[in-house]
């Protein structure tokens, strides 16, 4: 790469439906750091992040804690912002798809592929998951109801829906993955060719049964469309350097991403359907597409209902940023799933860093102090010890161009390690305290020099990863991180001569872990009651006589249900979203019968229907036999 390049590199941009945790961290780390070596290398670089805000998923999240969508997004995405300025992320810009100037591009690349007529109405009858806002085709179902992806159930919709000609650009998206090869690591890339080679249908972008979305481009005038989510999102890649606004200079300047980082579960997103709509605008297409593998808990599957997922911040204030960054970053190669355990996290910073680095610094500074009044000087390492100068040059000149660049950031991590040990062998094989004893004070001495200086080619190196930490490590050997030093120091230079600060060690022995253990919830049934606490609800079945629709509720009905008593009790239920009056009429459910009467809307309801709701709807539980009213239910 040449310093005259720019460098834009982007996360995904999360979704506003939960909170962020470790595997957001992860990405963003990533991202963070890759930045940060750029910038290090003098290289003009853009650094983008932020939040996805609109479809199913939100709408429903928002509606099942009573927010608006607006509201619910606006007070996650600013957790995220939270979070990312408290871990000092360096981003340039951190993007919302609720940005007006957003949804401004959004329409406009609508319009551009719709003008150039990649875009046509038609219906999708089919499969969705909301969880992973995608259509999936029949072939893809995994017993013909679950999503491949996250094996969740899908569901039927059935709605008019403008499509996008993918199926167009199947031959050039091969040709441009088999040639450019802009996907890492590589193995991951066949994959997604297989999914290219069995063959693209056109895809559905934009959806009727819901309002969270962005409308379609008043020339299209068709106002019960929102643009599909991932269409919307995708394009925030754009929009965040201007494109659609008045002012598109950033846009000139940073177009194409030289980096797209995202996890393994949106790879398809990203290096299928992305190129297609870019080809469709006629943009270029980003440069590499790196995708991660996916952090697990002690070995389970996070999530919010085993209640194991890991809040970053927890670990951030347990251990330390920098120290997570390093065990992130340092503990799985890139592609491939990481366990997060505290264990390996302590070891990390124990042996890793404590050992391997924080002890170096210790020793040459205990050592300075015990012989030279903590005086330490380049003169003369490279007359002692050219073999250990030599052999740990030759380790970073290509670090960056072998690992850095390619995403290898552990394998990265773990040859800049090298050089560490490269110093702790030579205070073994070398002795300082016997070349006192023998009168070798200049070779003695030269050996602190030499060790001082492999230092300084570790912090500069190590520098993105933990900003702070090795800002501390070069305070200490009399410089100062930046990208003349950089530059000075990986070109051979040696430090000036200095007086070694004594700074307490960096990275204490950790003896236990510090986190609050998390009780992993087995799905075992809490709360248990006894059969008398049972019996203490008495259902029974009722047959409904009238079902109306009160004018003023959104979600109620009023029913007088027939439960073998003198006359018919009104109940007042909320199932007006879910059921039309004349299909209720006639109909048995079960009823609660001993609920204390409660007023609704000004009436009285005097029992409760018994129902059950999941993703796919709302239904009545229903007797199959005995239908004579009033049976108790037991
Ligand atoms: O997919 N391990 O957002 P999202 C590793 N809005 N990484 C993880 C992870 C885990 N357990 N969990 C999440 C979306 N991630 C879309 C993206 S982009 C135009 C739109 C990380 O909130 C990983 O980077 O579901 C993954 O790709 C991303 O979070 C998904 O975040
Ligand atoms: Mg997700």
């Amino acid at each position: 790469m040449s310093k005259c390049d720019t460098y834009y590199l982007t996360t995904p941009i999360y979704y506003v439906n939960d909170v962020p945790h470790i595997g957001h961290a992860y990405t963003t780390i990533i991202a963070d750091t890759i930045a940060r070596y750029a910038r290090l290398k003098g290289i003009d670089t853009f650094f983008l992040t932020g939040t996805d805000e609109h479809g199913q998923k939100i709408e429903e999240a928002a509606k099942k804690r009573g927010k608006t969508p607006k509201e619910y997004a606006d007070e996650i995405s600013a957790k995220f912002k939270a979070l990312w300025d408290e871990f000092e992320i360096c981003y340039d810009k951190f993007i919302r798809t609720t940005d007006p100037e957003h949804i401004k591009g959004v329409q406009k690349a609508f319009l551009t592929m719709y003008e150039n007529g990649d875009i046509y109405k038609d219906y999708y009858e089919g499969h969705y998951c909301v969880g992973c806002e995608s259509f999936v085709a029949p072939s893809q179902l995994v017993n013909d109801e679950l999503c491949p992806d996250c094996g969740r159930p899908t569901r039927i919709i059935k709605e008019e829906s403008y499509f996008f000609r993918l199926s167009k650009y199947q031959d050039k998206i091969l040709e441009w993955l088999k040639t450019k090869k802009p996907i890492l690591p590589e193995a991951k890339a066949n994959e997604i060719i297989r999914f290219v080679e069995d063959g693209l249908k056109d895809l559905s972008i934009t959806r009727t049964s819901f309002e969270w979305g962005i409308k379609l481009p008043k020339e299209i005038n068709d106002p019960k469309h929102v643009v599909y989510v991932w269409l919307d999102a995708l394009f925030n890649y754009l929009t965040a350097l201007g494109y659609g606004s008045e002012d598109e200079t950033l846009l000139k300047k940073y177009w194409p991403a030289k980096l797209h980082i995202v996890g393994k579960d949106i790879l398809k997103f990203h290096a299928v359907y992305w190129p297609a709509f870019l080809m469709s605008i006629g943009f270029e297409l980003p440069k590499v597409i790196a995708a991660h593998g996916w952090w697990t808990r002690d070995g389970e599957k996070m999530s919010k209902s085993k209640g194991n997922v890991i809040n970053p911040k927890e670990v951030a204030d347990a251990y330390g940023i920098e120290n997570f960054r390093y065990f992130m970053l340092r503990e799985v190669p890139f592609g491939a799933d990481g366990d997060f355990s505290e264990k390996a996290l302590i070891d990390r910073i124990n042996n890793d860093l404590g050992n391997d680095l924080g002890n170096l610094l210790n020793r040459i500074i205990g050592m300075a102090y015990k012989y030279f009044d903590g005086k330490i000087t380049s003169k003369n390492v490279e007359k002692y010890y050219p073999n250990e100068l030599n052999e740990a040059r030759d380790i970073v000149k290509d670090l960056e161009k072998t690992y850095l660049w390619k995403m290898q950031i552990h394998k990265f991590l773990e040859e800049l390690w090298k050089v560490l040990s490269i110093g702790n062998k030579a205070i073994d094989t070398y002795k300082p305290w016997e070349l006192m004893k023998n009168s070798e004070e200049e070779k003695a001495a030269a050996l602190l020099g030499l060790i001082a200086n492999l230092l300084a080619l570790v912090a500069v190196n190590l520098h993105a990863v933990m900003p702070k930490t090795t800002g501390k490590i070069a305070k200490a050997l009399g410089f100062e991180i930046n990208k003349d030093t950089f530059a000075a120091i990986m070109d051979g230079k040696l430090l000036n001569d200095f007086v070694i600060e004594k700074i307490p060690p960096l990275f204490p022995k950790i003896e236990k872990p510090l986190m609050k253990k998390v009780e992993v919830k087995e799905n075992k049934p809490v709360n248990l009651i006894t059969i008398d606490e049972f019996f203490k609800t008495e259902l029974k079945i009722g047959k409904i006589l009238v079902a109306e629709e009160i004018k003023k509720s959104k979600k109620l009905l009023r029913l007088e249900v027939d439960l073998g008593e003198e006359k018919p009790r009104q109940i007042i239920a909320g199932i007006k979203e879910y059921y039309k009056p004349e299909e209720l009429i006639d109909t048995y459910v079960c009823v609660v019968s001993n609920l204390k009467p409660a007023k609704l809307m000004g009436m009285m309801s005097e029992g409760m229907l018994l129902g059950a709701k999941d993703e796919n709807g709302f239904s009545l539980i229903r007797p199959e036999k005995p239908k004579k009213t009033g049976t108790p239910i037991k």
